[in-house]
């Protein structure tokens, strides 16, 4: 019989976990046995006595990482993944393209690394789609976030103290995340503006209840992704977004290139027009930020307009968060037992297995291991 381990995340600020006990009872019944380290599902709402009751064995760090397939939420540092059983297969948010250290540490532990960003967004692996789940509930987060620094409410309220105009709320970016924050204001009662380089993006900010920003299109590559754009495109985004930036109580930007720095949506000399209490949530900050003074979690103040670059926002909400994202896992790992091809052969294996027995197989992997040309 398989087993799964799951040990207690140790990044800074991490509250998830990546198995909750409702995956472990239907792992359990379909032949594993789930090792989890006492303590792992605390910060989430999940206490030990729920593993034990939906058949986990909740045991001590070492037993965790000594299973089969080790599974986790948040990038693990190379050293744990180097004390991991040869063979065995780590699984989660791995960051294959850009952590060197990490996949360096796994091809020489001789391991298999399923990362789950490398899930190819197709109709089949749509129940595994992690970057997804997460994404989704990261841009509800943003903006609790903005709302809760903001010194203003979001909807109007007309009251015998008076009259309270609604907040304006401005989305820049309308995939995944921006989608979820649009319907987050809205449903706070912000008037919400929204853009997005995607034409088709229109509509979707329209039936939402926003309005979608005339500024410059493009089309999106084959696989539906925004490609970077010119410096003129830019600049005429710029000169369309700058009115809606001075404007704006809230923005939330979520704009990002699969593979290249974030694209710059709002400059410093724009943020310095907005008005002493405005807010900024630039999700992209991870990645080189969308707002130009954004820096990785940190907060940042130009001109009273306060600038969030929080780079882990689906830990604010660690309990839904790993409720989807341990059922993303456990969609995962049922296709892992019943496989009965190689992991390289299968539809969705063959690129999330950015590692195979220790040796990188994804391209972007290999190139930045220096293994092939780029
Ligand atoms: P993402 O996280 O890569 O980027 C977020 C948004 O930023 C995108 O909408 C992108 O168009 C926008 N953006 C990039 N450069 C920009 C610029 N210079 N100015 C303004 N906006 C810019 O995107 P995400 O959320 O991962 O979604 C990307 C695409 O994948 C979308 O078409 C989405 O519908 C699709 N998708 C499909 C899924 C499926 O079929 N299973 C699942 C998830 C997403």
């Amino acid at each position: 019989m398989p087993t799964v381990g799951v040990p207690a995340e140790v990044a800074e600020g991490e509250r998830r976990v990546a198995l909750v006990p409702a995956t472990v009872a239907k792992l359990t019944s379909s032949g594993w046995n789930v090792n989890v380290e006492s303590g792992a599902g605390t910060a989430a709402g999940f206490p030990d006595a729920q593993y034990s009751t939906a058949g986990a064995t909740v045991t001590d760090r070492a037993a965790a990482l000594a299973s089969e397939v080790v599974v986790g939420v948040s990038p693990p540092p190379a050293d744990l993944v180097r004390s991991l059983q040869p063979g065995s297969t780590v699984a989660g948010f791995l960051e294959p393209y850009v952590n060197e250290e990490l996949m360096r540490a796994t091809c020489e532990s001789g391991l298999t690394a399923i990362a789950v960003e490398a899930i190819p967004r197709t109709t089949l692996a749509q129940s595994m789609d992690a970057l997804s789940s997460q994404t989704n509930l990261a841009g509800y987060a943003a903006v609790l976030l903005a709302a809760h620094d903001a010194p203003k409410v979001f909807p109007m309220m007309v009251t015998a103290a008076g009259t309270i105009a609604p907040a304006r709320v401005l989305i820049l970016g309308v995939g995944v995340a921006g989608l979820q924050a649009i319907a987050t204001a809205r449903r706070l009662g912000a008037v919400v503006h929204a853009y997005d380089i995607r034409p088709e993006t229109a509509e979707q900010v329209e039936s939402l209840g926003a309005k979608f920003v005339a500024a410059p299109t493009a089309d999106a590559d084959a696989g539906g992704y925004a490609v970077e754009v010119e410096e003129d495109i830019q600049a005429r985004q710029h000169a369309a977004l700058a009115p809606y930036v001075a404007q704006a109580d809230i923005i939330v930007t979520t704009a990002q290139i699969p593979g290249r720095p974030a694209p710059l949506l709002v400059t410093t000399e724009m943020v310095s027009t907005m008005h002493a209490g405005s807010v900024i949530v630039d999700m992209a900050a991870g990645t080189g930020g969308n707002v130009e003074p954004s820096r990785p979690d940190e907060v940042i103040d130009v001109g009273g307009a306060r600038i969030h670059g929080p780079t882990n926002l689906a830990a604010h909400v660690p309990g839904d968060a790993s409720r989807m994202y341990s059922r993303n896992l456990e969609t995962m790992l049922e296709r892992l037992a019943s496989l009965e091809d190689a992991l390289t052969e299968d539809a969705i294996f063959s690129e999330a297995a950015v590692i195979v027995e220790g040796k990188a197989q994804h391209p972007r992997t290999r190139a930045l291991l220096g293994l092939d040309e780029t």
